[in-house]
């Protein structure tokens, strides 16, 4: 059984992580504003990873007993300065999401809930990846600075992501 404060605070999160969705599928219409379709696809799949974070607390909190409650979706901004922008926001907004993770596991604790607690361990793995990932092409597009060719290089590189649908056990 969920804590009221536990319960209200995961229903924040299923909202967190559809605003990243819509986050990075407005990141995703950007980039294809500017025909990177590479850049366009990593974003697509960011999108659907986040549709996969939302639903595994909206199904967690449902196991628990809770009950979900879904607010309004924040909408996202719609251009970028560059590349290099859209992505150090994109890194920027997962530190947050990490920052609220462990504020979670915070909570689960003070609480002993243990469920919870462990239920959560994926996450701060999670958001390891999360803002490797990011700050990795941040990195990347900080080296290659202003020239066009080592842009269309890192959109390749993007264009291979693939989302890869979690199975039960994840
Ligand atoms: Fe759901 Fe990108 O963290």
């Amino acid at each position: 059984m969920l804590s009221g404060q536990m319960q209200k605070s995961l229903n924040e999160q299923v909202n967190a992580e559809l605003f990243s969705s819509y986050l990075y599928l407005s990141m995703n219409a950007y980039f294809k504003s500017l025909n990177l379709d590479g850049f366009a696809n990593w974003m697509y799949v960011q999108a659907q990873e986040e549709l996969v974070h939302a639903m595994k607390f909206y199904d967690f909190i449902a196991r628990r007993g809770g009950r979900v409650i879904l607010e309004k979706v924040e909408a996202p901004k719609k251009e970028w300065a560059s590349p290099l922008n859209a992505f150090e926001e994109a890194f920027e907004h997962e530190q947050m999401i990490t920052g609220r993770i462990h504020h979670l596991v915070d909570i689960s604790l003070q609480e002993r809930d243990h469920a919870t607690n462990t239920f959560l361990q994926w996450f701060v793995t999670e958001q390891v990846e999360e803002e490797e990932n990011t700050d990795g092409v941040v990195r990347k597009l900080k080296r290659v600075g202003n020239a066009e060719g080592g842009l269309f290089m890192v959109d390749i590189e993007l264009a291979k992501r693939v989302f890869t649908a979690p199975t039960a056990q994840q």
